[in-house]
């Protein structure tokens, strides 16, 4: 099998037996997931639960203690260049440059990946994310969901086919997280495989096709949200009337207190 067939049949993402310590903090303690083509995929977790670090293995930024992952087929140890090809990653701190326009920071970056033709990627990739008016003022004057949309904008520049988006929403108000969820279901309609992290149950109901849940240094639980809904105690679903929340469904398997209501 050629490499480039490779590409085209593995899975997206794949994560075995991951694990990674910083000293005597144990925060990976054997993680597996697979992300298919073409979905999107959360990985939802409380604020310390290891999402960032799990993603900065997969973008080859960290090297983990034991375990393997690859991305289109190409291993993280033993590829990582053509894993930087494959994969981009918006982080949780936005890589916009304030001083720059929304135009100047799509040309920056298409000029430091080698693109060609940076200003006419930098017009489309505007005109995709619904920048086109806001493109020669400068980025510093963009509203959160704008400048979170530019951020993921910058990092498609070379259409990476797998796109890593670390807490895309958090710190926004509630429109702006709304144009970044409509941002990336058109992302996923034009055939990106997303894998998006957030400690936000609702966000991750309302856009992953599936979710694993990242807790204790583990997957505890991983599958659609009919999956998950068939997780949780039926002895528990005879007295609600209503179908379980996520976030119930989470408090269940976690076995963490209800929140008072
Ligand atoms: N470079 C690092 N050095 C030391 N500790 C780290 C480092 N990166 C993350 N950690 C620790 O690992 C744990 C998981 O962090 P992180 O992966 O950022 O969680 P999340 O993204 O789910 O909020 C935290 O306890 C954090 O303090
Ligand atoms: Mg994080």
């Amino acid at each position: 099998m050629t490499p480039a067939t490779t590409s085209t049949t593995a899975p997206a993402i794949t994560v075995s037996g991951l694990r990674k310590s910083f000293g005597d903090n144990v925060v990976l303690r054997g993680v597996d997931l697979t992300v298919q083509r073409g979905e999107i995929f959360a990985l939802l977790g409380a604020n310390g639960a290891g999402k960032t670090t799990t993603i900065n293995v997969l973008s080859t930024l960290l090297r983990p203690d034991a375990g393997t992952a690859t991305v289109a087929g190409h291993d993280v140890a033993a590829d990582a260049p053509a894993v930087r090809r494959t994969i981009s990653l918006t982080g949780q701190f936005a890589a916009v440059d304030e001083i720059l326009t929304g135009r100047e920071n799509l040309e920056l970056v298409a000029r430091l990946r080698r693109v060609p033709e940076p200003r006419r990627v930098a017009t489309g990739l505007l005109e995709r994310f619904g920048l086109t008016e806001a493109a020669d003022r400068r980025s510093g004057t963009y509203s959160g969901g704008m400048k979170r949309r530019l951020d993921i904008a910058m990092s498609l520049v070379g259409a990476p086919s797998v796109v890593v988006l670390d807490e895309p929403t958090t710190g926004l108000d509630p429109q702006g997280r709304l144009e970044v969820w409509a941002t990336i279901r058109d992302l996923a309609d034009a055939g990106t495989t997303i894998l998006l992290t957030t400690q936000y149950l609702d966000e991750a109901e309302a856009l992953a096709h599936r979710i694993a849940i990242l807790h204790g240094g583990t997957i505890i639980a991983n599958g659609t949200l009919a999956e998950l809904t068939a997780l949780f105690p039926p002895t528990t679903v005879e007295y609600v009337e209503k179908k379980p929340t996520l976030e119930e469904i989470f408090l269940a398997i976690t076995g963490s207190e209800t929140r008072e209501s």
